[in-house]
């Protein structure tokens, strides 16, 4: 363990190497840039012993709130993109196991039927643009199969399993290179190829699903609940979701920059947001933190930020609108989370370091800097390596394809506690 006196500690005992983090719930659909479950479960079991009550403002697929969960710890979360307030919700809620094998068995026998042919199906093709482009008509076919499906289930906690099974087997079953977060497309002689069984993809995400499911309940022996909503965290959180100086404790990973240039989520998420219906076509990429370029330079009053910032603007005066604008907003969101924490209570951010036109940004410090105006103190920053980060290593900062530079392979766990 390296510890400096900006109380940055290097702890290898963080990186969880072989960690399995795809246990319980965890497990469901993938999504770019998740939280590993052991980074919020153990800052929960060394700084959220007495807490009741955690808050994950850009939540994601809920990680945090799992872990928090399993913990008896009450959790709400919030974020912009459906498609993730859908699968952290079916993460968090309980469906027990007699409950789904009866749905199972049910989806399963329809499926047989199909197959036998005594079921007559004529499913409506939705008529997204560019569904051709991205889906062979006989998967198409099969998928609408699915979703017609999916519509008539009444139970809503059971409607909503489904459609996170769906959203992951629409990805799979798409022209799309699944390697990548983004929208690129198979190469020619792949399309050719590409043959899903949809039906079998769909029920082994269904049955993997369950067994996480399974899992989840046995280790959870207590009530806590999470509720999300869809929340933008750039404006003030209303009353209805959070009070002020009611949470305990903060555990989150926020967007590391803007989604344009670092991740686009609402473009991972657009085909299965298409095919659910969910949101329209780059609504979540405008929303998320610096998804809509102002116009201006702003000077922060922090050395480190306004420095990368001028040296941005010399190499190029349009992209720092785009950075720019992303830490206006980020740190609005800042001030808005710090209003919710109680006296005493902690905030942990995990956020790694950025490079813009080869500048590296520190994300880490930007975000000690804007608590610390909000009346927290700094605990320590942990620095953690990323032996399995779930987001491309590389990224393109020069929006010129094939122009690469390394994203980061370490990240920062921001600790901070707000003043009595
Ligand atoms: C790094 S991901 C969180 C991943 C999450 N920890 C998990 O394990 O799945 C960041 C999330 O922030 C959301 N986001 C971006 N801007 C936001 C905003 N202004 N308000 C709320 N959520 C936002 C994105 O949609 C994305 O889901």
């Amino acid at each position: 363990m390296i510890e400096s006196k900006t109380k940055k500690i290097r702890d290898e005992s963080w990186d969880f190497r072989t960690a399995n983090t795809k246990r319980y719930t965890h497990c469901f659909h993938p999504y770019p840039a998740m939280m590993i479950p052991q980074v919020a479960g153990r800052i929960l079991d060394d700084f959220g012993k007495e807490a009741k009550l955690l808050f994950d403002p850009y939540c994601g697929t809920g990680t945090s709130l799992v872990e928090a969960n399993l913990r008896g710890i009450n959790a709400i979360g919030t974020d912009i993109n459906p498609l993730a307030q859908l699968i952290a919700k079916v993460k968090t809620t309980v469906i027990h196991p007699q409950i789904l094998d009866k749905y199972l068995k049910d989806f399963n026998d329809f499926i047989f039927q199909i197959k036998l042919g005594t079921i007559k199906v004529d499913p409506n093709i939705p008529n997204f643009k560019n569904i051709d482009y991205w889906f062979k008509k006989e998967t198409q076919f099969w998928l609408a199969i699915i979703k017609e499906y999916i519509q008539q289930i009444e139970d809503q906690d059971i409607q909503n399993f489904y459609k996170v099974a769906f959203s992951e087997t629409v990805r799979q079953v798409s022209l799309t290179k699944n390697s990548e977060f983004k929208l690129y497309r198979m190469a020619p002689q792949q399309i050719e190829k590409s043959n899903p069984d949809v039906l079998s993809v769909m029920v082994e995400k269904l049955v993997r699903n369950r067994n996480g499911m399974v899992e989840y309940i046995s280790l959870k022996d207590n009530d806590a609940i999470s509720k999300i909503y869809d929340f933008n965290t750039v404006y003030q959180i209303p009353e209805d979701i959070l009070s002020p100086y009611s949470v305990d404790i903060v555990i989150t990973s926020p967007p590391y920059g803007d989604s344009r240039t670092t991740v686009a989520y609402g473009q991972f998420s657009r085909l299965s947001n298409q095919w659910l219906g969910l949101e329209e076509l780059n609504e979540v990429d405008k929303k998320c933190m610096g998804g809509i370029r102002k116009r201006e330079i702003k000077n922060f009053g922090f050395e480190p930020l306004d420095k990368v910032l001028s040296q941005i603007a010399d190499i190029d005066k349009n992209r720092v609108y785009d950075v720019v604008s992303f830490y206006i907003d980020y740190e609005k969101s800042i001030n808005n989370v710090s209003k919710v924490v109680k006296k005493g209570g902690i905030v942990a951010y995990v956020i790694g370091n950025r490079r813009v036109k080869g500048i590296e940004i520190p994300n880490d410090e930007i975000t000690r800097e804007f608590f610390e105006r909000n009346e927290f103190k700094h605990i320590k920053t942990i620095i953690r390596e990323i032996p399995n980060k779930r987001m491309p290593k590389r990224n393109s900062p020069s929006n010129i394809a094939g122009v690469t530079d390394t994203t980061m392979n370490h990240e920062y766990i921001v600790i901070l506690r707000k003043e009595e």
